[in-house]
């Protein structure tokens, strides 16, 4: 089970208040977008514009634009990255969720390191396109780090991206590690569907297909390829049912706490 921008139905996406929400949870990864500053600087954060989730707008009111990749790491450690949530959700508001700070990669491995519960990190290369080199960057980051996998033993990175050419990439420069690749749908046709296993089959171990109906055959067909099946993003527990009779592997989720008591029942 995955926890999708950390805990983010009851925290600020992503930060440092979800991702220690879900860890509470006893989830078993934590999926998070990578992207990277303009002094090179790999951090977590899901838009290419800083608009939605931070005040940038009143901390740098002489910017033209807010696109994250033209920000020094200093400027956006500046920001308030979890106010928006206390305004845009006042029933689940927490004065612990102001002024909370945009997350590097590097701060996000050693808080999973050093979590009383062990838990592995999903990590989506956002826009990849825009960034040359992130995925080298990126597996430099978790070796620097020493975020290892051992032989046997559950992984402790997976990598997801929409780009089969990330993937490819990843999977050169860290094999050991688990890829999977993200689809916008599963309502595909029969000949989409095996077209999209054809492409996952060349580059990742699974693919994650958005939403909760994952038919039956869909499901079996790429098992039946060896390949593991984990849709997102999986918020109410009927959907978690459906899956798992499907036989589904696995669900991305926002709400790892409430999930993750159905499942342990189960
Ligand atoms: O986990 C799948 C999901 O993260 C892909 O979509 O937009 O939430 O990054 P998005
Ligand atoms: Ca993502």
């Amino acid at each position: 089970m995955v926890a999708h921008r950390g805990a983010s139905y009851q925290a600020p996406e992503s930060s440092r208040a979800a991702i220690e929400l879900a860890i509470a949870s006893g989830i078993d990864y934590i999926e998070l977008d990578v992207q990277r500053t303009v002094d090179n600087k790999l951090i977590i954060f899901h838009d290419d514009n800083l608009k939605r989730l931070t005040n940038a707008e009143q901390v740098f009111p002489e910017r033209k634009n807010y696109q994250l990749h033209n920000f020094t790491l200093a400027e956006l450690k500046k920001l308030d990255y979890g106010s928006w949530f206390n305004e845009k959700y006042p029933e689940r508001a927490s004065k612990n969720y102001r002024n909370l700070e945009i997350m590097t990669l590097a701060e996000v491995v050693s808080l999973i390191k050093n979590a009383p519960a062990k838990v592995g990190l999903a990590l989506e290369l956002k826009n990849p396109y825009l960034y040359k080199n992130i995925e080298a960057e990126l597996v430099e980051v978790l070796e620097q780090n020493q975020l290892q996998e051992e032989k046997d033993k559950k992984a402790r990175v997976i990598f997801l991206s929409f780009s089969p050419l990330s993937l490819e990439r990843l999977s050169e420069l860290r094999p050991q590690s688990p890829r999977l690749l993200l689809t916008k749908s599963n309502f595909a046709s029969r000949k989409r569907w095996h077209g999209w296993l054809d492409i996952t089959a060349e580059v990742a171990d699974g693919i994650a297909p958005k939403g909760h109906v994952s038919f039956p055959w869909y499901i079996g067909a790429a098992h039946k390829r060896g390949l593991f099946v984990l849709p997102y993003v999986i918020n109410r527990s009927w959907q978690w049912q459906f899956l798992s009779w499907f036989s589904a592997d696995g669900y991305i989720t926002d709400r790892p706490g409430l999930l993750s008591k159905i499942y342990h029942r189960a």
